[in-house]
């Protein structure tokens, strides 16, 4: 049975009436014989629970909100587009004469209120926010009913072409703020709803979403989903392609290509363990089913925690299972995230920066700490180094607290919210201890499941339950952390004795005191000899290059994590024996993280010129997330 959700319909009802009755109800399981103090405290935090307003979405949910979403859709890879129906189950305030839902770029058809048709209009468009889409309903509205088409240029959506033998590919990136972009919804993380789907996709391909998900192909190219928990739409989520599907253990499977499918198999075969690990961390899985979707190469994230069924880029099967922490960190998510959500995306580090540090915790529990420190110096440096980079630009956007009113949300994706919301974390556990740290996350996530959390909130919660003495708080410092800049002087000190020594080793290869041939490059895992290539200096030069490659093969590594850095420097010494692969790299692979540095490291040496010809060609393969960041890198018009 699952834990939080007998049915999520009821639970969304009757958290949506509680809510417009002006107590907020907490329907979480409750022990019957909880301590009844404690138990009161906790109704009143919930009762001051109150809705924060999120600047990024046009909806109004203190006057009518969705709870449920039934969805007609087709997808068109002719035309490139989905175009259906969604009927949603709304809850008006009494007083309420409208409700506003998120469109960018859709066009509306027509629009019914309890089967009436309705004379709704659309405002102005704004910059990243589309336009709001105003319905005008009465008192005692039930069912809104959205017909409409997306736009061939949706921002959500990447169209993979088919070719030769290879079918075509379909797939959906809803955070930030682009699920509007493939359908009307109240785009906010703090508006949550359950869903059903019938989707109808060309003959040959799965439909998959994030929901209940078929296993095999359907003759007629029809699916159904079903999703009872309740989501904020930026976790709606879809795919179409020629993916099969391949059990990993009881609750955990892959889908991938056939080309792709037998490496994924053998890549992610440890994903129940890294479930089991992250539930006897900190509590029962609440979804059912962990399953990981290989996308194309073009993907332009590493990961996305869609419930149920994670999207993946194909650059973690790297043949050793070695970039598994990538799905410790998506699968922590259905905790940090999918269950208590950033209400506003100005708290995108209650996100990811509980999504690192939880992570870290299974990568710790199921490979070792030695492995997980490791990880974490890698993230250290790279904090740092991002640390300066921003507050060269704008101070206040390394603050964990973010404000991002009238820009894009994407812009919050940075080390701050990830590597400084961890180790501020970290700094906690250290403060008070692991046992009573982990013993209070736990109690975090089971108090506010199926809710919203924003910075402020988070603050009170932590003052009352965490940091209760005055010790513990003199020593985090919590509003240095969350509502200042840069890394305060308390941040905790990592230690890798395997990452020192390849730091000593880096150090002694350019002293020439080693040679090439006496680099340990066999016995080092992949994070030391991202490490060693990553801090290279700048102006190795490509002989040196040249010398590393002949004697380890390195610009011919399995893992895109290494081999990533390994481009990044070969452009920065003007190794032009892996520009080639660099090329052939930039056009197959559209992972924003690689990509930025890649194209920058061109671009501060003087090799402009290659830049623009790499990217004339690859662009048109890119999603819009990372066309968006490259244009503006590359001066593209
Ligand atoms: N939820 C994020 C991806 C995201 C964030 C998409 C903001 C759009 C807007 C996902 O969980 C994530 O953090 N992915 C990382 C991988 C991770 C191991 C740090 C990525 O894709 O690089
Ligand atoms: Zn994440």
């Amino acid at each position: 049975m699952n834990l939080y959700n007998p049915s999520a319909r009821t639970f969304m009802l009757l958290l949506a009436s509680a809510f417009l009755l002006g107590s907020c109800g907490n329907h979480s399981q409750e022990g019957a014989s909880a301590d009844s103090s404690a138990q009161s405290a906790k109704a009143q935090r919930i009762a001051a629970m109150k809705q924060v307003t999120d600047q990024h979405s046009f909806a109004r949910p203190e006057e009518a909100r969705i709870i449920h979403l039934d969805w007609n859709a087709a997808v068109n890879f002719d035309t490139r587009t989905i175009s259906g129906t969604a009927t949603y189950d709304i809850q008006a305030a009494e007083s309420a004469d409208r409700i506003l839902f998120d469109t960018h770029e859709l066009t509306i058809d027509a629009v019914t209120v309890d089967g009436e048709a309705a004379a709704f209009s659309l405002g102005e468009a704004q910059p990243f926010l589309g336009r709001p889409l105003n319905i005008p309903i009465g008192p005692g509205a039930q069912k809104v009913a959205i017909t409409y088409t997306s736009d061939p240029g949706a921002d959500a959506l990447l169209w993979v072409e088919a070719q030769g033998e290879k079918a075509p590919f379909l797939f959906t990136q809803s955070q930030a703020i682009l699920a509007r972009t493939w359908i009307p919804v109240q785009d906010s993380p703090g508006i949550r709803f359950s869903y059903d789907a019938t989707v109808q996709v060309p003959q040959g391909l799965m439909a998959l979403m994030s929901a209940e998900n078929p296993t095999e192909m359907s003759p007629d190219g029809r699916y159904t989903f079903t999703m009872e928990q309740p989501i904020p739409a930026y976790l709606l989520a879809l795919a179409a392609g020629e993916v099969e599907f391949r059990s990993v253990g009881e609750r955990c499977a892959v889908y991938a290509v056939p080309e792709l499918i037998e490496d994924a198999a053998y890549e992610f075969a440890e994903m129940e363990e890294l479930l089991l690990a992250a539930e006897s961390l900190y509590g029962a899985y609440a979804w059912d089913r962990y399953d990981l979707l290989i996308l194309p190469a073009a993907f332009p994230f590493g990961g996305m925690e869609n419930p149920r069924l994670t999207f993946a880029t194909p650059t973690i099967i790297a043949g050793d299972r070695s970039l598994v922490a990538l799905v410790a960190h998506e699968l922590a998510h259905s905790w940090s995230g999918n269950l208590v959500t950033n209400a506003t995306w100005d708290d995108f580090w209650l996100n990811e920066g509980f999504t690192v540090y939880f992570e870290q915790r299974i990568m710790e529990a199921v490979y070792g700490r030695e492995t997980s420190e490791m990880l974490a110096t890698l993230s250290y440096q790279g904090l740092v180094d991002e640390v300066d980079a921003i507050s060269d630009r704008n101070p206040d956007d390394t603050h964990l607290k973010l404000h991002l009113a009238g820009r894009n949300p994407d812009d919050g994706m940075t080390a701050i919210a990830y590597d400084k919301g961890y180790f501020f974390l970290r700094l906690m556990e250290e403060t008070v201890g692991r046992e009573r740290f982990d013993a209070w996350l736990a109690g975090y996530f089971a108090e506010y499941a199926f809710k919203g959390m924003d910075t402020e909130r988070f603050v009170d919660y932590l003052n009352e339950t965490l940091l209760t003495s005055e010790a513990d708080k003199a020593a985090v410092r919590l509003d240095e952390w969350i509502y200042g800049p840069g890394l305060p002087d308390n941040c905790p000190s990592v230690s890798s004795p395997r990452i020192q020594r390849v730091d000593a080793t880096l150090t002694a290869w350019e002293a020439g005191e080693l040679t090439t041939a006496n680099l340990p490059w066999e016995d080092w895992m992949y994070q030391e000899r991202y490490r060693f290539l990553s801090n290279l200096a700048d102006n190795t030069s490509a002989e040196r290059m040249a010398e590393l490659d002949a004697t380890w093969a390195i610009g011919s590594t399995g893992n895109n994590e290494v081999l990533f850095a390994w481009m990044e420097q070969a452009i920065r010494s003007g190794y032009d024996t892996s520009y080639p692969r660099v090329e052939q790299f930039l056009i197959e692979v559209g992972r924003r993280k690689f990509l930025t540095p890649l194209y920058r490291a061109m671009k501060e040496t003087g090799q402009m010129n290659m830049a623009r010809d790499i990217y004339a060609k690859a662009r048109p393969g890119y999603h819009a997330v990372a066309t968006g960041t490259m244009d503006e890198l590359l001066d593209w018009e």
